[in-house]
């Protein structure tokens, strides 16, 4: 009877241990998957890669990638060039970077298009080919001259003072103006124009990555009023220690080269509303986003001309 018992003891012990070593290496598995998708298991996740190329007869230690498969229009590093191939009368960061010409001809290519100040109209001359028809609204009487100069309708008033009968048919409006909470009013008139049901209008609103007001703007007007944004990459060149164009060692008016990230806030409106007008942002809330933020330039000599406010 002894060793029988001494034997179903062991067996017993045995069949223990390897419950308790499968269940040990099923929870070794289990955590190893959690912490693979929490991307924090980079050998874990480069052992994966590794063992599937190495099936396909490739090391990537010995073997990387070609970079000529990456990309074989331009380098993934790079940006693109814009379409508009003219001398352009102004310069980045006087203007928008002309590439923003390109990603507004995508939105308003065959429809009705207004550029709410223009300057001298760099974009505007590159956009308005694409467009079915456009004019111009922009306040000073030199660049109004200068648009005339060039062939381009202007409004030549304030955005305030143009008449609802202009704006109503228009399909797709843009504007890149300082300061920028001055797009709220601006927005809050068109959404509240007498649209005909059906009528839709698509506005487009410009902010510059490296001015800190338009960027802490930009989330208060896009999340209260239902916008979206797309962020388009330019480099129009810049330099390192140049005194002369904004350079690395020089930032001109916050721009240390012509090179950046502009944000673009996209609003749809259209009748019927889909969502009622929201009650105004709060004043006080807008006057802060110039709190701590100090510049040894006025932004209207450069021709960041402010307009008005105005009440929807
Ligand atoms: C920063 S520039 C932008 C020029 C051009 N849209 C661009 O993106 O390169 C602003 C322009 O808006 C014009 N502007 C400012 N407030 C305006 C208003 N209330 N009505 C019409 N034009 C205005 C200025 O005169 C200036 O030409």
């Amino acid at each position: 009877m002894q060793p029988k018992v001494h034997l179903w003891t062991l067996w017993s012990a045995v069949r223990a241990s390897l419950a308790m070593a499968q269940l040990t290496f099923r929870l070794l598995c289990m955590a190893g998957a959690v912490v693979a998708r929490s991307g924090n298991a980079s050998q874990y996740q480069l052992d994966q890669w590794l063992k599937k190329l190495r099936v396909k007869g490739q090391d990537p230690k010995t073997h990387p990638p070609d970079p000529g498969q990456i990309n074989v229009s331009r380098p993934s590093f790079a940006t693109a060039p814009s379409i508009c191939r003219f001398a352009t009368a102004d310069e980045y960061p006087i203007r928008s970077p002309m590439v923003v010409a390109d990603y507004i001809i995508s939105q308003t290519a065959g429809k009705s298009y207004v550029e709410v100040g223009t300057r001298q109209g760099d974009l505007f001359k590159c956009i308005q080919p694409y467009t079915r028809h456009a004019f111009a609204i922009e306040m000073e009487q030199n660049y109004c001259h200068a648009l005339r100069r060039r062939g381009i309708q202007v409004a030549c008033s304030t955005f305030e003072t143009v008449a609802d009968k202009l704006l109503l048919p228009v399909q797709v409006f843009f504007w890149f103006v300082w300061p920028p909470e001055l797009s709220e009013g601006w927005i809050r008139r068109l959404w509240s124009l007498p649209r005909a049901v059906g009528e839709t209008a698509t506005v487009l609103v410009g902010f510059d990555g490296h001015i800190p007001e338009d960027m802490r703007f930009l989330p208060l007007l896009v999340a209260h009023y239902g916008g979206t944004v797309e962020r388009i990459f330019f480099d129009e060149g810049g330099t390192v220690t140049s005194r002369t164009i904004p350079s690395y060692a020089h930032p001109q008016m916050w721009r240390p080269g012509r090179w950046g990230v502009i944000h673009v806030a996209k609003f749809e409106l259209g009748a019927p509303q889909l969502k009622p007008l929201p009650a105004p942002l709060d004043v006080q809330m807008k006057l802060a986003i110039h709190t701590h933020v100090r510049t040894p330039w006025g932004w209207e000599s450069h021709g960041w001309k402010a307009g008005e406010y105005v009440r929807a």
